[in-house]
């Protein structure tokens, strides 16, 4: 292995229980007198919305609310909380939500810093310069989930295409981070599950990536330890404090560790994502046995020593057996078929995986046939010979 990396471990992170209350302090704190809130329209209704408002509004904070935000934000979201942020002369970006608001905030600051279209920003492409600073970005998120607070990246969908885009620029990791689980409370049972899967998988994944990252390795056997003592406990006793901190962070901490790459969890979802209009977490969590026993050559090692940190006997075939228990406790279904995938879209979804750009960091060597063949084996709800 090449010991040598680029280690990204800055956030400034508030975490605890009603520490919202720090957030006007802390913009008043960096001289922004003008601030667009972006959010959905579910999280612009829960009954902790307007006290975040009134609370800027009280340290003299001129507030603008941008909510119109689609579950998987679109481009013309971005656009048009552009609109709103110029309009209202705006100096910085509050996102505050899941993964779908964090991500159209952080989008709409980056587009305010440039006047190129942003897909030009794709991971895959070279970053290009900025036209002018990025506002900063604070990230307050209400999932615990997809931890797009602690990230340089968004998910986009390119509604022409039909594909979701990642965008990257470095500037888009916000400046402030507030991990308050009272925030997540109101959050139901299907969405602590699906989304806790997405922090689940971003933690495995980022783990079994194969780069010399020791800061990003520990972080990540550490967000699956907490995973594995909360999430069911989330789902089920959703006011449980102690049980949706840990979620809280472990979703960031999954995020802090994928800075070394993701794999084919992710590869797969997001065309299945982007065409079959299923939850981001839902789909991983119904495809990472699969990618796991098609892993397995590559990370058995790994994997074993994951399941010594979190109590677990077996070794990798323990681990798997955890990932199916959890995932049967959860509800979430064992086959991509409940998904209503379809036979027919499996050569497109395997060609759409192969594309995409996590696939070269999976552990294992993953072409379209590979990827065809996972997804086979998911639609037939059949673990046995994807290791071979
Ligand atoms: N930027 C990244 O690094 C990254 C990583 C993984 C996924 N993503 C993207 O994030 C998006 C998914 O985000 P998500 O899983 O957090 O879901 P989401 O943001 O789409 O939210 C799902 C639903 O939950 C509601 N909700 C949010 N917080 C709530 C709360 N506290 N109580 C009640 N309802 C609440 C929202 O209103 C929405 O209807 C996808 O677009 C995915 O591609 C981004
Ligand atoms: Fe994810």
């Amino acid at each position: 292995m090449d010991l040598r990396g680029n280690w990204r471990i800055p956030t400034e992170i508030l975490a605890g229980a009603g520490r919202i209350s720090e957030l006007a302090g802390r913009v008043r704190d960096i001289g922004v007198k003008r601030a667009l809130v972006v959010t959905d329209p579910g999280v612009a209704a829960l009954p902790f919305f307007p006290g975040i408002i009134a609370g800027l509004e009280a340290e003299g904070i001129v507030v603008a609310v941008f909510k119109d935000v689609h579950p998987d934000p679109i481009l013309d979201d971005v656009i048009a909380g552009l609109a709103a942020f110029f309009a209202h002369g705006a100096k910085m970006v509050i996102a505050i939500g899941g993964g779908s608001g964090l991500d159209c905030g952080k989008s709409i600051a980056l587009a305010a810093a440039t006047s190129r279209p942003l897909w030009d920003f794709e991971i895959s492409a070279p970053t290009p310069a900025l036209d002018r600073p990025m506002p900063p970005i604070f990230a307050i998120p209400t999932t615990a989930g997809t931890g797009s607070e602690v990230g340089r990246a968004t998910v986009i969908t390119n509604t022409a295409l039909g594909r979701k885009i990642i965008l990257l620029h470095p500037q888009m990791l916000p400046k402030l981070v507030i991990l308050d689980a009272e925030l997540t409370f109101g959050l139901p049972p299907t969405l602590t599950a699906w989304t806790g899967m997405d922090a689940l998988a971003h933690n495995l994944e980022a783990f079994c990536v194969p780069v010399w990252h020791p800061v990003a390795d520990g972080i990540a056997v550490e967000g699956m330890r907490l995973i594995k003592q909360s999430l069911n406990v989330a789902v089920n006793e959703p006011r449980n404090l102690a049980a949706r901190s840990k979620m809280l962070v472990a979703a960031s901490m999954g995020a802090t560790a994928f800075q070394k790459g993701l794999g084919a969890i992710h590869s797969l979802s997001h065309p299945i994502g982007a065409k079959f209009h299923a939850h981001h977490g839902l789909t991983n969590g119904v495809l990472m046995p699969y990618v796991l026993s098609f892993n397995r050559p590559a990370v058995e090692g790994g994997i074993a020593e994951v399941a010594r940190s979190l109590g677990l006997a077996g070794g990798f075939d323990g681990f798997l057996q955890w990932v199916l228990d959890l995932r049967a406790d959860l509800k979430i279904p064992h086959t991509i078929a409940k998904l209503k995938v379809t036979e027919e879209s499996l050569d497109f979804l395997a060609a759409e995986a192969f594309l995409d750009p996590n696939t070269p960091d999976n552990p294992r060597a993953a072409d379209k046939a590979a990827m065809r063949r996972i997804l086979a084996a998911a639609m037939a709800g059949d673990l046995a010979g994807l290791d071979s």
